[in-house]
């Protein structure tokens, strides 16, 4: 049997808002679809067992941390990241760029790459675009990211236009170094800044080079949602129609609906992982802060109309227990919540879509997060 073909299938649409499917060597992703974060092989305190049932067919790895340990060689040896930790879904990797640049401060970028200690033990390492496409072939993601700069915010235009030329060499070095293989794709990083001018620039340089998706890089990194918004209002049209798009390291509830009306197909963020580590709880009507002293006697769920084992087995009291006397189970339980939270927000989305009710799904969202926690 032949490997099924990497491709995205548009089944409809609701003004910029996409219903997709994006198909890949180790299954499909009904999009718009949220990528929970397992960085280091493991989405924080779950099973992937436990991943699966939120609903998530695509995870996030990262370069930079498998590459420093347990090393990509060993993950191929082992069989792959797939095998390795026990997660036979899709499986997208980050090119490791932007980790380095945010988690490391011993770096030192050239035209080349960029060279960094490992926070582990001082050894030095040099990540090249090439580097950084054969690891991610090694670790077998089903999605590759080209190795780009992420801009820092603010830069100014002279500052973005030359990392975006930088970005866009690298875009090219890595599409050289990417071994086509069927079900396996590879992924463009549109940079630019706030600067739409420069976002077109980089959405044309991308395109002639040619990638199975492109993803918006570079956002949520201190501009505000306001900001955030016109940047995809400015760069999504740009954007080929038939492949997928994704916005890197988005975001909040709000973000994910707003970007979904503006025509974004996948996310991942540790948002709800991170969150759900430290008490901070998202349900239907807003965000909830367990170690608040107010849950102490509520026998109530935390959310209602939430499916998790969080919700149907327990109370805010009970969680509120668990986070105060530092048990794991309260992570656990909260990181399970979040995740369920999220993948049934989406699962909401591509429904609205596909009714062409989206802005009503929009509005109501927004409603009901209004009114706040009660
Ligand atoms: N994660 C969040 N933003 C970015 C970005 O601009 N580039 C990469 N590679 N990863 C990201
Ligand atoms: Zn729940």
């Amino acid at each position: 049997m032949t490997a099924p073909a990497f491709g995205f299938e548009l089944l409809s649409t609701d003004g910029a808002a996409r219903r997709g499917r994006v198909a890949t060597a180790h299954g499909t992703i009904e999009t718009p679809a949220f990528m929970p974060v397992g960085t280091a092989g493991t989405v924080k305190g779950l099973t992937p067992e436990a991943v699966a049932g939120t609903g998530a067919e695509i995870l996030l790895g990262n370069t930079y941390h498998l590459m420093l340990r347990p090393t990509a060689e060993r993950v191929e040896r082992l069989g792959g990241l797939h095998t390795f930790m026990n997660w036979p879904k899709p499986i997208l990797t980050d090119s490791g760029g932007f980790q380095v640049m945010s988690l490391n401060s011993l770096r030192e970028m050239t035209e080349k790459g960029v060279t960094f200690r490992s926070h582990l033990d001082g050894t030095k390492y040099e990540l090249t675009p090439e580097r950084s496409i054969d690891i991610q072939r090694m670790l077998d993601a089903d999605i590759t990211m080209v190795l780009d700069e992420c801009t820092p915010h603010p830069a100014t235009r002279e500052q973005t236009e030359s990392s975006l030329g930088l970005s866009m060499r690298w875009a090219y070095r890595s599409k050289q170094a990417f071994r086509t293989r069927p079900g396996y794709g590879l992924f463009g990083i549109v940079q630019g800044g706030v600067y739409v001018d420069l976002r077109h620039r980089s959405v044309a340089a991308l395109t002639d080079i040619g990638f199975d998706g492109y993803a918006v890089g570079g956002l949520a990194v201190g501009e505000g949602q306001e900001i955030m918004f016109q940047v995809l209002d400015g760069t999504v049209p740009a954007l080929p129609t038939d492949r997928p798009r994704y916005l890197m390291g988005v975001g909040t509830p709000a973000d994910l609906v707003g970007s979904v009306q503006r025509g974004i197909d996948m996310f991942d963020c540790v948002m709800p992982t991170r969150s759900g580590r430290t008490a901070q709880g998202f349900t239907r009507r807003g965000k909830v802060n367990l170690r608040n002293a107010r849950h102490q006697d509520d026998p109530r769920p935390l959310d209602a109309e939430c499916r998790c084992p969080a919700c149907r087995n327990y109370s805010r009291a009970y969680l509120h227990h668990l986070f105060r006397s530092e048990e794991m189970l309260g992570p656990i339980l909260l990181t399970w919540h979040n995740l369920t939270y999220y993948q049934d927000l989406m699962a909401g989305l591509r429904q609205a879509i596909e009714r062409r009710e989206v802005d009503d799904f929009a509005a109501a969202f927004h409603e009901v997060q209004g009114r706040g926690d009660i």
